[in-house]
């Protein structure tokens, strides 16, 4: 084939460019960190523990004095967060009261296809029996599939199971509706979802209230109080040369974290669990924790998408994609009391260089470990082990009478089957990138077996389901595709990127 970087000389000029906010915003590290409320179940009965979430529009503070119009799960961004065990199913029933369809998806989860929120399976806003007037923001469904009754899948509830018989780690549920899952995230239809198991919870990592669930996402807001996001116009993407905010993906120039901006945390003098989560559309950061007189700490890497590594990664720079969890250890103890440690990013500018700030408040004893071995059940798939290799290429193209995302040439169509797997067979796929494109795989994790033809980076560590093509890399990927038979999606996770077609079917057969 092509070489990547062929590719990426011959692509148009796609350049993103920021929205900037219409108005004043606050000066950083003054807003409280919020932490996601715990969602209760609604009934734990029968080794199954369920839960009810309205899907509904609310107007939630933000900025500090500026009311925001969002949609929401339950109210509030993030969502709440679902707290469950390895093993103990989860049933969310999820009820839409939004004015346009939605699809729920919990990334990183090991889910049987019926529940895994495939793009045209809909939760339909109640009241509506169609599904296809009124899409709501954004493009037009163009897609064939939209139009075929056979592809789409209709409800006004739905429940979504989880048997969630996967290692410990941290997930993330959030709306995957075909051609519409970027503003629908954007607008705010993302929470998190926390696997745990008495074998980490043997390990003696920080926990309780020194374990801060942190939720990455850059957002613009308008003069209004409410969220920016580009007009679509597709005139636009015909131009060559010109900026377009949307086919680069969309970036704001407010960082929030858990949906506050610029947030600032009370910590002891004592180690703490990030559990980081990039939920931005489009934003790449490379985070470091620096101290008021310049110091970096180290950012213990101890877990992956998805979950445990094999023993700790030491980082002074940790790179996060669109999708990525990092599990990290970071010890207070070095610095003074009322000292503090700001979290920036090395890739952002002006504003966009600071994401959050811890403020250490007092000593305190700490009887936490980070122990040297952490995980031994990682697997440890060999190239030999695979019986295909694949390659597909993540490439800008035409579509829809302009330029598209498109993975082996082609956007994505629900009617068409991409890949079909063996269930328990291992495969290499190789996956080219023109520029940037995080690219996540439903149903497994996978290890990154090379980079360019060298071997991964630190950061690549344990096992992932998404990793970041770097633009002109081709990252080999190794997998065993296991579980559930069934048709699931891989895709690149910048959701303008994807709702532009970068998405593909792979079934298990
Ligand atoms: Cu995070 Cu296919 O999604
Ligand atoms: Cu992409």
């Amino acid at each position: 084939g092509l070489s990547a970087s062929a590719a990426l000389a011959r692509r148009p000029s796609i350049t993103g460019a920021e929205l900037r906010s219409a108005l004043p915003l606050p000066p950083p590290f003054q807003v409280p960190l919020p932490i996601p409320a715990v969602a209760a179940p609604v009934s734990t009965s029968g080794g199954v523990d369920r839960y009810a979430i309205t899907q509904r529009e609310a107007s939630v503070e933000i900025l500090p004095g500026v009311r925001t119009p969002l949609w929401t799960y339950g109210g509030t961004f993030p969502g709440p967060t679902i707290e469950s065990r390895r093993g103990r199913p989860v049933t969310v029933t999820h009820r839409n009261e939004l004015p346009v369809p939605t699809v729920v998806h919990l990334h990183g989860g090991r889910t049987p296809a019926a529940s895994d929120g495939y793009p045209t399976d809909l939760v339909l806003p109640e009241g509506r029996q169609d599904a296809t007037p009124h899409m709501g923001h954004g493009m037009p469904g163009m897609h064939a599939g939209m139009h075929d009754p056979r592809a789409v899948v209709t409800s006004l509830t739905r429940d979504y199971t989880f048997p969630l018989d996967q290692r410990p780690t941290l997930l993330w549920y959030h709306d995957h509706r075909m051609d519409f899952t970027a503003p629908a995230i954007w607008r705010g239809l993302a929470g998190l979802q926390i696997v745990r198991d008495d074998a980490e919870e043997a390990l003696g990592l920080p926990a309780g209230r020194r374990e801060l669930p942190l939720m990455i996402a850059d957002r613009a807001f308008a003069a209004d109080g409410g969220l920016a996001y580009p007009a679509l116009d597709p005139t636009l993407r015909e131009r060559p040369g010109v900026t377009d905010p949307y086919l680069a993906g969309v970036l704001g120039d407010v960082i929030l974290v858990n949906g506050a901006p610029w947030p600032v945390h009370e910590v002891d003098a004592v180690r703490y669990r990030l559990r980081i989560l990039n939920a931005s559309n489009a934003r790449h950061y490379e985070l470091e924790a620096v101290t008021d007189d310049g110091r970096r700490l180290d950012l213990v890497q101890i877990g992956a998408d998805q979950g445990l590594l094999a023993a700790p990664v030491t980082h002074r720079v940790l790179p996060i994609a669109p999708a990525e969890r990092y599990d990290v250890i970071i010890d207070f103890s070095g610095v003074p009391v009322g000292g503090r440690v700001r979290v920036l990013n090395r890739l952002g500018s002006g504003r966009t260089r600071d994401v959050l700030a811890f403020r250490v408040a007092r000593t305190a004893t700490d009887g936490s470990r980070v122990p040297r071995t952490l995980a031994a059940d990682l697997p440890a798939w060999r190239r030999s082990d695979a019986v295909r290799v694949r390659e597909f290429a993540f490439r800008t193209g035409r579509m829809r009478g302009g330029h598209g995302w498109l993975i082996g040439g082609l956007p994505f169509d629900p009617a068409r089957s991409d890949v079909t797997v063996g269930l328990g067979d291992v495969e290499v796929w190789r996956l080219i990138a023109d520029v940037h494109h995080p690219v996540h795989l439903h149903l497994v994790g996978f290890r990154v077996l090379s980079r360019n033809g060298r071997p991964p980076l630190p950061h690549d560590a344990g096992l992932k389901d998404t990793v970041s093509l770097r633009p002109g890399e081709a990252v080999e990927i190794i997998t065993r595709f296991d579980g559930y038979r069934g048709r699931y999606l891989f895709h690149c996770h910048n959701a303008e990127h994807e709702d532009m077609g970068m998405m593909a079917n792979f079934e298990v057969v």
